[in-house]
């Protein structure tokens, strides 16, 4: 079952780009800046740093241990260490087989937006209604997804070195240069140093179980943990590359402009809506309505648009990628078909899967699955339901059935584990105590939602 000639990224900075490429996407952009606000400032962002030092470290050494150790992607991996576990590789291939097609759709409209700012229309993109008219015709958003997802499978097509190392590292330097200009040019505005108090004071009135939750929440989605991402990553990965500084570092990348793009959005947002922070919006309304109108209000807003949507987009892209490499991957391994048929195959099982969420805003927007549209309720089953199901028996299978040695092992073929004691006691216990509570929180949530 194993392909001799698997192929692997060149070092560590080739794999450190690459997993950071996936980690930093949407997530970090609108997600982020949206729940610091929410749950008080400062108070969400010590706990987000905490938990990112302590679980996800420890859940993402374990993920990448895995895909180094097995040098399979994520269903051969779970099985070849204990087959009674194989329930848990396919249950994990499906989050980003589920993830990726939404995902194209939303990567279509930032193309949609990067063209329009880049063209000259960002102030029609401003109007009142241009997105909630541009997502309500059947026609254009089809046409910017399958532009989007194309683009992610040309990338795939080319392969681990060739395609996906060689993109992350033109893309990552880049949009962390964009991030930083727009940060610093969205700071100048008039008032919009009391929106960055607003974002970094910590408000602990506004600190609760729930802020522990949100932010937990917030850490798997945007290290893309529990979807069998940095397991594949990992299985690229070569074994003289040490691991536990490269989850560090794919940490501070992934922490630091999640970071960054709170000081881009929050400051100016704040500034624009007079110091009323409901008027932040979360997020499609925030990226799409929101900061158009926030552009067009500033001097140069049509460039600092263009630039905006043009590190979105590879923000958004390098994900993707890390999605559709995933279920790529799998299909290679466990169908043993090229790459060039298994990359056509994904890519048509994404456009039909994607136009039911693309038209769920349009044509079909009758349909609707537990009163969500189709879109809204693939990230909610993948996100509160099946994420922290596969992160729970991805612990209980570490903790439990290899045993957190044989992660120690792997990681120590470079050289001492330094925080090995810390990677034990979360494996074991903590992490699994936290995601049940994530689990049945969410779950709750979207139940008094709907009754
Ligand atoms: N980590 C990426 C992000 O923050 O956008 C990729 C990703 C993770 C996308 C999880 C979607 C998802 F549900």
């Amino acid at each position: 079952m194993i392909n001799e000639k698997r192929s692997s990224f060149s070092g560590k900075i080739g794999f450190v780009l690459a997993a950071a490429g996936s980690a930093v996407g949407l997530g970090n952009i609108w997600r982020f800046p949206y729940l610091a606000a929410k749950y008080g400032g400062g108070i969400f962002l010590l706990t987000y740093l905490i938990l990112a030092i302590t679980f996800g470290f420890a859940l993402m050494t374990a993920e990448i241990a895995l895909g180094r150790k097995t040098g399979l992607s994520v269903v051969g991996a779970f099985s070849k260490l204990n087959r009674k576990f194989s329930f848990l590789g396919y249950l994990a291939a499906l989050v980003p087989a589920i993830i990726l097609p939404y995902y194209s759709v939303i990567g279509g409209w930032v193309t949609k937006y990067l063209v329009a700012f880049s063209t000259g229309s960002g102030v029609a993109a401003a109007g009142e209604t241009y997105f909630t008219d541009f997502i309500g015709a059947a026609g254009e958003p089809v046409g910017w997804f399958l532009i989007y997802i194309g683009l992610t499978a040309l990338v795939v097509l080319f392969g681990v070195e060739k395609g996906i190392e060689k993109v992350s590292k033109i893309m990552m330097p880049v949009l962390v240069v964009l991030s930083v200009i727009v940060a610093i040019y969205g700071l100048t505005i008039p008032g919009a140093i009391d929106g960055v108090k607003y974002y970094i004071t910590p408000d602990f009135t506004k600190f609760s179980a729930t802020t522990v939750l949100a932010a937990m929440g917030q850490l798997f989605y945007s290290m893309s943990l529990a979807m069998g991402i940095m397991i594949t990553y990992g299985s690229y990965m070569k074994k003289d590359v040490n691991l536990e500084s490269s989850v560090k570092q794919i940490e501070y990348f992934d922490t630091g402009i999640a970071f960054i793009a709170g000081l881009m959005i929050i400051p100016a947002t704040y500034a624009f809506s007079g110091g009323a922070p409901e008027a932040l919006g979360k997020g499609p309304s925030l990226m799409f309505a929101t900061l158009p109108k926030v552009f067009e209000t500033m001097a140069g807003g049509q460039i600092i648009g263009t630039l905006f949507f043009l590190l979105v987009l590879f923000a958004a892209l390098t994900s993707s990628i890390s999605l559709m490499e995933t279920v790529v991957s799998i299909v290679c391994d466990k169908l043993h078909w090229n790459r060039k048929i298994a990359c056509a195959a994904v890519f048509m099982f994404c456009v039909v899967m994607g136009l039911l969420s693309c038209l769920g805003y349009s044509a079909w927007s009758a349909v609707t699955v537990i009163g969500m549209q189709m879109l809204d309720f693939f990230d909610f089953i993948t996100n509160s339901v099946m994420m922290p199901i596969v992160a729970f028996f991805t612990c209980i299978f570490v903790g439990y059935v290899i045993k957190p040695q044989a992660i120690i092992d792997e990681v120590e073929l470079t050289g001492k584990f330094k925080k090995k004691a810390l990677f034990n006691v979360v494996i074991k216990y903590f992490a699994p105590i936290c995601i049940l509570a994530i689990l049945i929180s969410s779950v709750l949530d979207a139940y008094i939602g709907i009754f």
